[in-house]
């Protein structure tokens, strides 16, 4: 079941909402002409998408597609014009204030992009501020907090001040703020955007890692105008342009068959092999391969990208295993299966023609 569902949604700034939804969705008026006609912005068009349980949904656009509007309608931080909102099959939309603290507090967490920390409070302040506000003892509100600062890798580090820290320190007292009261659903609005290439990078994984041990895991609905972020975090990734969802699919998905022409020249200079992740193209294992005979193969993790085990086929002739950080098997990755990508990845057609004569092959003498 979707834990969340978005449908027909529209935000529009202006006087008159529904003339410039009519202009924009019967008359098939662009944003820019809607603004130049009436006045008003239309920051989210009709956008529909579901997320599943335990999915990454990215949303990826450049700036001012209407990204951070489109996630602050899921928990109505933005009042949406038109449209539903479900979340757990409940109407979102249809809630009232008290209702809406609630599920704010017990079920939808929030990571921002400058981290959204409040200065005066030390880091487990900030973390335990939530349960706080929810009326918690301070006893379990301290324990709870220690725990999810265990959890982002800050243990020790409770007492000192936001400023002392680094960005991507920071943003992980954000991550553990969020996650203090084991929400169900994350929205990350650009949660990584600001910190440098490589503790972005470190955050990457690490949250992907985390997702994968959480039990349950999280729903987290991923915003980036960054391709690369979106294409290694995303179970599926809606491309958005000027507050339409130009395409919804799995990075596979976009990258081998984009929707349309805005889509294919986003992505028409990605290298797959560096984005695809092993988790695309593995598969079960088979009846006749035992879960013994995997100890012996090479592993890698559920997100190293295809271009990263071609080194490791040239050392072993079997299938790669992949494991995740509890060292649980994931699936087993042929060969085949690799190569098949890196082919494509270069524009090699993989069909062979029955016909075609053998080719000769001049022995160099
Ligand atoms: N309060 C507002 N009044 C008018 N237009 C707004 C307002 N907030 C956002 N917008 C417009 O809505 C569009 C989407 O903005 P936003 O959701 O912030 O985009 P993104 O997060 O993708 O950068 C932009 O064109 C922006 O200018
Ligand atoms: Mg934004």
């Amino acid at each position: 079941m979707a834990v969340i569902e978005v449908e027909g949604l529209w935000k529009i700034y202006g006087d008159d909402p529904k003339a410039a939804r009519r202009l924009a969705k019967e008359d098939g008026l662009s944003k820019a002409e809607v603004k130049e006609e009436t006045g008003s912005v239309i920051a989210v068009n009709d956008a529909s998408f579901e997320v599943g349980e335990q999915e990454i949904f990215v949303v990826m656009g450049l700036s001012g597609s209407g990204k951070s509007t489109l996630l602050r309608c899921v928990n109505r931080l933005i009042e949406p014009t038109f449209g539903e909102v479900y979340v757990g099959g409940e109407e979102v939309t249809a809630f009232d204030e008290e209702q809406l603290r609630n599920i704010r507090r017990s079920k939808m967490s929030m990571v921002f992009q400058n981290f959204g920390l409040f200065p005066h409070r030390t880091v487990l302040g900030n973390v335990e501020y939530g349960l706080e506000v929810a009326g918690r003892e301070r006893d379990e509100r301290r324990e709870k907090a220690r725990r999810s600062l265990v959890t982002v890798g800050l243990e020790g580090y409770e007492d000192s001040m936001p400023n002392e820290l680094s960005g991507g320190m920071q943003q992980r007292v954000g991550l553990a703020r969020a996650l203090v009261n084991d929400p169900e659903i994350l929205l990350m609005d650009e949660a990584f955007s600001a910190l440098d290439p490589l503790i972005r990078e470190e955050m990457q994984n690490e949250l992907l890692d985390l997702q994968e041990q959480w039990d349950p895991a999280c729903t987290i609905l991923f915003i980036t105008h960054d391709l690369d972020e979106a294409l290694k975090m995303g179970d599926r990734i809606a491309i958005m342009k000027d507050g339409r969802l130009a395409q919804v699919g799995t990075p596979t998905e976009i990258l081998t068959d984009p929707a349309d022409d805005y889509v294919r020249s986003f992505v028409q200079n990605v290298d797959r092999t560096k984005i695809i992740p092993a988790r695309s193209v593995m598969r079960d294992l088979q009846d006749d391969e035992s879960n013994e005979s995997t100890d012996e193969w090479p592993t890698v993790s559920p997100h190293t990208p295809i271009a990263e085990l071609l080194p490791i086929l040239l050392d072993t002739d079997g299938p790669i295993a992949v494991r995740d950080e509890s060292d649980q098997l994931r699936g087993v990755i042929s060969r085949k299966a690799v190569m098949k990508e890196v082919m494509r990845n270069a524009g090699v057609n993989g069909e062979r023609e029955e016909s075609a004569e053998p080719v000769q092959v001049e022995a160099a003498k």
